[in-house]
């Protein structure tokens, strides 16, 4: 989604500015811009359709003087991807504004501003701003009151960054459901959605909450809540864990991040288990007191955080004794759910912003929940903030748009869960040690299941030319086949879908023929012949497989079946160990078909707006 980046220093910024925009770039986007306030007053504009490598060529061609400078990378919403519609957008040449999120009556205002005699060059909701503070300034002498004037008017979500030619070294930031940052130099301060734009300058930040504005120079920055009253918010050291760091000797992020997983894991663990179970305070101080009193888990998540979900309602209902939902967060906020007594909401996320799953989990608070708890990557987030509980999974930055690493460090985190909530409902000391156990090995497990690189590789390319492709599961293992025809659909643009095994002759069976591959996953656990049957309705229906299976499970490779052998793991920790190989075939399929394996088309790393 759209990326913001602001500074204002006594130092040229338009190099700040474009490696900001550059470290954005993960997240999605389809054009670029910067405005910089010159040494004579005036705002130098310029924007880009495409990758913030052209808005640097063009700047490059063009050197800027400027010390105060705001810029953006924009993912469509209003308006096509078109120069004229990418940020910043300019009022009468001296109020320059980005923005990130909806401003959902943007026509209206479009109309009120028009009869005041504006005149529009894009077909933006944000250009809507500009011109409402341009308005705002004739009453006000003060810039900040002037946003401050203008925000009132606003409905919708908005992280807005505004520049004033007639302010040189001052920058206003409001916050109302898009998250934004303060990044705090020493004479020099900067501005961003996401820490990690800002990390070649500094390591200090202040998150804004919702409702936040500041008025920003290179000395100074002065924090207003909701209400306008000046307000002290904590300034944060950044986490050099979650620092991505470049690709390395990897080709993308996504490849990187797939090979980080033993790590990661590793990292996860560290000092959260104990021989026979779990460490204290593992969800927070005095998290205990709440988890105890737990008899239901209502889960609320998005896309790869979402079969997260899935899996653990397995591990919860048949480990920890308690009932459980999962629901997807756009569908949660908007209906009428019945909550279960004593229940938790859960919710998954890796960016801990995901604007339905924000919504869901303030929701929450009015529906009468025990409490809330979310398992997320980003400490300072918005929903690691507002949640009673929260879990840090502690898998690094994640870059690539499609989600690896975050998705098998959430499953570590819904097994201490199952852990965590299941010591109160009668699950056995054997039964905790046999999980902790089984967490203990993964990393190594993860490590084995990489060693398929190769063999994965070198079956690729007979997926290249397919347009549909099915995959198939059963149990825990029928989420891992939803995620794994997720990541081949958004990095290779294949068609693919999962379905439960058992399922398959209640329709699916249909599509089978030799132009679609059929993807198994098939560990050694008490379903296993159950799905052997499904391999065979497959089979006899003139299917071609690609089965990932434990060498104890018996497959064996023939004309209408590729059978690849996956590490033996304990059956708890199997739908994490397959996920590696599948997330492998997308990476290498998508290799093949000549994908932006990291930022794939129309995708954005993190999804703030509904
Ligand atoms: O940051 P979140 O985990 O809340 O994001 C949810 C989804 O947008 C995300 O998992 C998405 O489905 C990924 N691109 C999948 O790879």
């Amino acid at each position: 989604m759209c990326g913001i980046v602001g500074a204002t220093s006594e130092r040229r910024i338009s190099e700040i500015l474009i490696e900001g925009l550059k470290r954005l770039e993960y997240r999605g986007y389809d054009s670029a811009g910067l405005a910089v306030l010159n040494d004579n007053g005036d705002i130098e504009l310029v924007r880009r359709v495409g990758k913030v490598q052209a808005l640097k060529d063009a700047v490059g061609e063009q050197p800027l003087s400027g010390t105060t400078g705001i810029a953006h990378t924009r993912w469509a919403t209003h308006g096509g991807v078109t120069e004229a519609n990418a940020h910043p957008h300019i009022s009468g040449n001296c109020i320059a504004v980005v923005h990130n999120g909806i401003i959902e009556n943007h026509d209206k205002l479009r109309q009120q501003l028009q009869q005041l005699g504006y005149t529009f060059n894009s077909d933006t909701d944000t250009e809507v701003i500009c011109h409402w503070i341009h308005h705002e300034r004739k009453k006000h002498d003060d810039f900040f009151a002037a946003v401050q004037a203008t925000i009132k008017h606003l409905e919708g979500a908005y992280g807005t960054l505004v520049m004033d030619c007639r302010n040189p070294g001052r920058l206003v930031v409001a916050r109302s459901g898009s998250p934004l940052v303060i990044g705090l130099g020493i004479g020099e301060n900067f501005v961003a959605s996401d820490q990690l734009a800002l990390l070649p300058v500094t390591r200090r930040f202040i998150v804004l909450e919702e409702g936040d504005m500041a008025d920003i120079t290179r000395t100074e920055v002065k924090v207003y809540d909701r209400d306008g009253n000046p307000v002290e918010r904590e300034v944060h050291e950044f986490d050099g864990h979650y620092d991505a760091g470049g690709k390395g000797e990897y080709r993308h992020y996504m490849l990187k991040e797939i090979h980080e997983q033993p790590s990661a894991v590793r990292h996860a663990l560290e000092e959260r288990l104990t021989d026979h179970g779990l460490a204290d305070d593992v969800f927070g101080k005095g998290s205990l007191e709440l988890l105890k009193r737990v008899k239901h888990v209502q889960i609320v998540a998005c896309g790869t955080s979402y079969h997260a979900g899935l899996v653990a309602r397995y591990w919860l209902e048949a480990l920890a004794g308690v009932s459980c939902n999962v629901e997807i967060a756009s569908e949660f906020r908007y209906r009428t759910s019945h909550v279960h007594h004593d229940s938790l909401l859960v919710t998954i996320s890796q960016s801990g912003e995901t604007a339905d799953t924000l919504a869901a989990l303030r929701l929450s608070k009015q529906l009468g929940y025990l409490g809330s708890l979310t398992i997320c990557n980003v400490p300072t987030s918005s929903m690691v903030r507002e949640s009673d509980l929260a879990y840090l999974t502690r898998a690094g930055a994640e870059i690539g748009v499609a989600s690896t690493k975050a998705f098998t460090t959430q499953l570590v985190g819904l097994l201490m869960l199952t852990l965590a909530i299941g010591q109160f409902r009668g699950m056995s000391h054997e039964q905790q040690s046999a999980v902790v156990q089984s967490l203990k090995v993964l990393p190594n497990k993860l490590e084995e299941a990489l060693l398929l690189s190769e063999a994965i590789e070198a079956l690729a390319p007979e997926f290249a030319d397919k347009y549909h492709s099915l995959f198939l599961g059963r149990g825990t293992q029928y989420p891992i086949a939803m995620e794994g025809a997720l990541k081949l659909k958004e990095i290779s643009y294949i068609h693919a879908e999962a379905y439960a095994a058992g399922e398959l002759k209640h329709g699916p069976l249909a599509l089978i023929d030799a132009e679609m591959p059929v993807i198994v996953v098939a560990p050694n656990d008490e379903l296993l012949e159950k799905l052997k049957s499904n391999v065979e309705e497959v089979r006899a229906r003139g299917g071609i497989m690609y089965v990932f299976a434990d060498k104890h499970a018996h497959f064996k490779s023939d004309d209408s079946m590729r059978v690849i052998n996956v590490t033996h793991c304990d059956e708890l920790i199997a739908p994490i160990v397959y996920t590696v190989p599948l997330q492998l075939l997308s990476y290498f399929v998508a290799i093949i078909k000549g994908t932006d394996v990291d930022q794939p088309r129309n995708l954005a790393k993190s999804v703030t707006v509904e």
